[in-house]
């Protein structure tokens, strides 16, 4: 129940926003390094167009420390640690250690490689978030050979040590056609599944992210129905119903965003919260709108502080309403205390409770 007291102070925090209207960083991702010890295929760190000194990019222990303290402050109740690899990073153990002491719900989204060697340290998050993208062979062409079989046996680690665990995979033309695989798979391990798309805006030439708005419309579909089968393998889809109809439901291209002057007659667009509840930071120092519009264009907190980043911040945001992102569509349910999300949450820490209420 270790978990109860960071939940209940994020949600005090979101009533208070809801309440004020003041803009505060309630969630924030802190990509802490971005060395890593894999090379998926669909991520930054195999950019060869990106300078080595980026690509090495970390926060010190003290650097972070002093930052976390101050995001406090503003109201961050809610971290996801990740990066590159945040299991790499020399000094994770203090640092999940001064997020935790801090009353912060701390989750952290990891390959899986490391967990066995970092178990005591994972043990102190409140959740953590395996990436896993499909059966063996699948998720090893996208994220590396024995990547599957490493990160499973971390799953399987993690979960005999009580440490609330899902898993997170990345769409592709390798398991667009059969999410029931996929699905299959967590509900042997007995994990939560939450599934996004790649996240590129339209920047990536990779055929297996060439995917229309046609092709992903019935790959919602398809999942929204798998979600409705709450008895089988859709029992374990931890995306909400509402925001896989937002994403089934998307009007234009899968990677534009909509814009301040468009309007849609048949689609509400959902409200979006970077720079309003949600922030994040890149390893370079960055504070970044949001992963999908480039983490390392915004203010440089080294410099200028939290605050003053903060307070910038705005001005980096294009003129974007809402995107096809079901990551930041269910940050915004969740932001705005979305009883379907708050479900899918509880449902990853109280998850042998839930069951047995059902029985
Ligand atoms: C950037 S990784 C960092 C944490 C850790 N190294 C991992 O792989 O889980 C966080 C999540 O983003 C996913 N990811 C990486 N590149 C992506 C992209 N271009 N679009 C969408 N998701 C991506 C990863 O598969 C992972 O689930
Ligand atoms: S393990 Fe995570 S950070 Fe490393 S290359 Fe893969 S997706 Fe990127």
């Amino acid at each position: 129940m270790g978990q109860l007291k960071p939940l209940i102070s994020l949600g005090t925090q979101i009533l208070k926003h809801k309440i004020t209207r003041k803009r505060a960083p309630i969630f924030l991702c802190i990509f802490l390094t971005n060395k890593c010890n894999l090379r998926c295929k669909y991520c930054f760190v195999i950019d060869e167009t990106i300078p080595k000194e980026i690509l090495n990019a970390e926060y010190t222990k003290e650097e972070i420390i002093e930052i976390i303290d101050e995001f406090y402050e503003m109201g961050t109740r809610l971290i996801f640690l990740l990066g590159g690899e945040p299991l790499v990073h020399g000094d994770i153990d203090a640092i999940v250690d001064h997020i935790v002491g801090k009353g912060i719900y701390l989750q952290i989204l990891t390959n899986g490689i490391l967990i066995e060697k970092k178990l005591e340290t994972i043990k102190k998050a409140h959740a953590i978030c395996v990436s896993l993208d499909g059966r063996e062979d699948v998720n090893d062409a996208m994220r590396g050979k024995n990547v599957y079989r490493r990160a499973v046996k971390g799953i399987r680690i993690a979960k005999e040590a009580g440490v609330p665990t899902r898993v997170h995979a990345v769409i592709s033309r390798h398991n667009l056609e059969n999410p029931e695989e996929l699905l299959s798979i967590c509900k042997k391990l007995d994990v939560p599944l939450t599934i996004a798309p790649s996240c590129h805006l339209g920047k990536t030439t990779d055929p297996a992210f060439m995917i229309s708005r046609e092709e992903y419309q019935e790959f919602w579909e398809k999942y929204l129905a798998l979600a409705k089968d709450s008895e089988g393998i859709g029992s374990i889809i931890s995306n909400s119903a509402q925001a896989i109809r937002k994403c089934r439901d998307w009007p234009i291209d899968y990677h534009r965003y909509i814009t301040t002057d468009e309007v849609f007659d048949d689609y509400e667009p959902a409200f979006c919260p970077p720079t309003v509840t949600y922030t994040g930071l890149s390893a370079t120092g960055k504070m970044f709108v949001c992963m999908n519009l480039g983490i390392d264009k915004g203010p440089d907190v080294r410099k200028l502080g939290v605050r003053q980043a903060w307070k910038m911040l705005p001005e980096y945001r294009p003129n974007c309403v809402s995107c096809a992102s079901i990551n930041y569509i269910e940050v915004s349910m969740l932001l705005s205390l979305n009883p379907g999300i708050i479900l899918s949450g509880l449902k990853l820490h109280f998850r042998k409770l839930l069951s047995g209420l059902k029985k």
